[in-house]
C-alpha cells in the first residue's frame, strides 16, 4: 500500500465534483487500501478520494473510539437517500484544510445508500459521529468543503490564510 500526498486548500481540484466508479476491481480495491492508509497516516477519520487528487466518488473512513480496534469502512458511490429534520453540531476538521476546525450544524441521522468492495449495494443508517462524517466526505464528491457551511468572514479569513501558506511554501521537488 501506498501512502498518497494530500491536496490541500486553495487547491482548485478540491471543488471538482468526482464521477461516479464504474467498476469495483482488483485495482479499485487497491486505491482503497492507499487511502485507508493515507488516512490513518494523517491522521485522519475520513478521507475523500479527491483528496488524494482523484475525482471517483468514493471516501474511507474509520470512526472508531481511540481505544477501540480499527473499523475502516469504504463508502463507494455514496448517496444519501434519507435526511432527519433534527439537527446537530460537531466540531469539524479537514486533512484539505490543516490545523482548522469550526462547529458545523448538519441533520443529525442519514441513511446512505453506497456499494461495499465487493460491489454489493449496502444501506447503512447513521448518526452521531458516522453520520457527520459521511455528510462531510459525500461533500467532498461534489467540490464542497466544511468552510462553506461558516460565515462568508469566517471563511474568506481561512481562504486567506491558506492562500498565503500555499505561497510561502517552497515548490515541491523531485530528488532523485
Ligand atoms: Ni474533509
Amino acid at each position: 500500500m501506498t501512502i498518497r500526498p494530500i491536496v490541500i486548500l486553495p487547491d482548485p481540484v478540491l471543488r471538482q465534483v468526482s464521477k461516479p466508479v464504474e467498476r469495483v476491481d482488483d485495482d479499485l480495491r487497491k486505491f482503497a487500501g492507499d487511502m485507508l492508509e493515507t488516512m490513518y497516516d494523517a491522521p485522519g477519520i475520513g478521507l475523500a478520494a479527491i483528496q488524494v487528487g482523484e475525482p471517483l466518488r468514493m471516501l474511507v473512513l474509520d470512526v472508531a473510539e481511540k481505544d477501540d480496534p480499527k473499523n475502516p469502512q469504504v463508502f463507494i458511490n455514496p448517496e444519501i437517500v434519507a435526511r432527519s429534520e433534527a439537527l446537530n453540531v460537531h466540531e469539524e476538521g479537514c486533512l484539505s484544510i490543516p490545523d482548522y476546525y469550526a462547529e458545523v450544524e448538519r441533520p443529525a441521522e442519514v441513511t446512505v445508500k453506497y456499494l461495499d468492495l465487493d460491489g454489493k449495494e449496502q444501506v447503512v443508517e447513521a448518526d452521531g459521529i458516522l453520520a457527520t462524517c459521511l455528510q462531510h466526505e459525500i461533500d467532498h464528491l461534489n467540490g464542497v468543503l466544511f468552510i462553506d457551511y461558516l460565515s462568508k468572514l469566517k471563511r474568506d479569513m481561512v481562504v486567506r490564510k491558506f492562500k498565503k501558506l500555499a505561497k510561502d511554501r517552497p515548490p515541491a521537488r523531485m530528488v532523485g
